[in-house]
């Protein structure tokens, strides 16, 4: 009911708003909706973030508000020596009412270990990983992802290879308003989510932003996918980084403010200031609107936030940065200023998770140089990061078995490269 009644609103909101793009998509495939098959109070749409160093973050939905928020958790299945209590909350947008969402930081954990937990003392058991303490350690990454088919089949293909943490540059459920979807995207992800800690930046489909009710937009997607932004001494959920095994990663807010003067830009600076390369031989970047972009969906919409940012991030030799936004895989070389330069990042559009949009076809021709891969097919990115020097970057297309690499390169860390220090 609340489903439908939303849905004709925004139907006309809809046809108001986002009839402006040029190039054609083609036929995406039909949407999942996961309905609830649990109890009132037993846990859904189950998922962790790192939280700080050694914490992990559990997150939950139950209908039932009397549901406490505790995670009993142990080494072994079935026995729960330890636990730690949270918080939830809960929030309205228009005649939605949400479950409650639970959030409990649990912890200290050990490195490279299978933890057994229950949420809120009822339903089934989940266990998850948690990220190794030395290299090597190995990332998934995949941006808009939407609730499709064509999501089932990236997260099928990510979920068939091992991986210890999963990056999305943004662009969750494509709820777009209606928020029931946010629910099904959880119970889509669960199974994914709830073993291995998903860190994840906002997207424009994220927003929902409406005039007067809900000026400041991220209602749902704060209440549900909190990250470790305090832990990191960043005063909004927005933007924020963490740090995993040698590895530095820096999570952008592409729709916030951004300018000299922002939050965001002096968080950045501090944060760059504070990047130990001894520690942290490796600094990655994630961003929604990519940079560099060679496709003709949203050309330009990175362009004033790469006028601010992009030298602090040169300066600081960010090793890459993966962006969404383009429905699409490309691959730059290192880029700044729109020039090749061996010392700065290299810049991945990764925005071909499966979203409801489909794909975005049309790209520049010719293709100008620094460009180096490009295509329109879905699919998702494996990071490995072997050692302080050496990493490796390989994409796999959906419509190939997960062994098949379509796109690859190794990675030389720029903290290792002497010409860049
Ligand atoms: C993680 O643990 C597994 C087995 O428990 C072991 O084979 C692997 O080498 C460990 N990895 C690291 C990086 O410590
Ligand atoms: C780092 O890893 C790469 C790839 O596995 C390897 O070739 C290189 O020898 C390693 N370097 C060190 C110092 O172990
Ligand atoms: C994928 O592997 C299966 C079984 O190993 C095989 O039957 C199928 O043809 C493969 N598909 C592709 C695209 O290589
Ligand atoms: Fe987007």
């Amino acid at each position: 009911m609340e489903l439908f009644s939303s849905r004709i609103f925004f139907f006309i909101l809809f046809i108001a708003t986002s009839c402006s793009s040029e190039y054609t998509r083609p036929g995406p495939r039909h949407l999942v909706f996961r309905k609830n098959d649990r109890s009132d109070s037993e846990p859904q749409q189950v998922h962790i973030s790192l939280a700080g160093q050694d914490h992990i973050r559990v997150s939950w939905v139950t209908s039932d508000k009397n549901v406490q928020s505790i995670v009993e958790y142990g080494k072994t299945s079935g026995k729960y020596d330890a636990s730690a209590t949270g918080e939830s909350i809960s929030y309205r947008y228009l005649f939605y009412k949400s479950g409650e969402n639970h959030h409990v930081k649990i912890g200290p954990l050990e490195s490279n270990t299978t933890y057994y937990y229950k949420c809120g003392g009822s339903g089934p058991e989940f266990s998850f990983r948690t990220p190794p303490v030395a290299f090597p350690i190995e990332f998934a990454v995949a941006g808009d992802l939407g609730q499709t088919e064509w999501t089932q089949s990236t997260l099928t293909h990510i979920g068939s290879m091992d991986y210890d943490v999963l990056l999305l540059p943004g662009d969750l459920s494509y709820a777009d308003f209606q928020q029931p979807l946010w629910d099904s995207f959880g119970r889509l992800v669960e199974p994914y989510a709830s073993a291995r800690p998903w860190m994840v930046t906002e997207g424009n489909h994220d927003i929902e932003k409406m005039p007067i009710i809900y000026p400041h937009g991220f209602k749902a997607y704060n209440a549900r996918w909190p990250m470790p932004y305090q832990e990191s001494g960043s005063a909004s959920n927005l933007y924020y980084s963490f740090d995993v095994v040698g590895v530095h990663i820096i999570m952008l807010g592409s729709y916030t403010d951004f300018d000299a003067n922002s939050d965001q830009y002096k968080w950045l600076q501090n944060d760059l200031a504070s990047i130990d390369r001894a520690k942290t031989p490796w600094v990655f970047a994630l961003i929604h609107a990519p940079w560099y972009n060679t496709n003709l969906a949203h050309r330009g919409e990175g362009e004033n936030m790469r006028q601010a940012l992009e030298q602090i991030l040169y300066k600081a030799r960010v090793d890459v940065v993966f962006t969404g936004h383009v429905h699409a895989y490309e691959r730059f070389t290192r880029v700044y200023d729109n020039n090749v330069d061996h010392c700065a990042p290299i810049h991945v559009t990764i925005g071909d998770g499966g979203n409801k949009e489909g794909l975005a076809r049309m790209f520049n021709i010719p293709s100008p140089s620094i460009s180096l891969y490009r295509e329109p097919s879905f699919g998702h990115g494996r990071l490995r990061v072997f050692n302080s020097t050496h990493a490796h970057w390989s994409w796999h297309r959906n419509n190939d078995n997960d062994t098949v690499i379509a796109d690859e390169i190794w990675l030389k860390s720029l903290s290792s490269t002497t010409m860049c220090k």
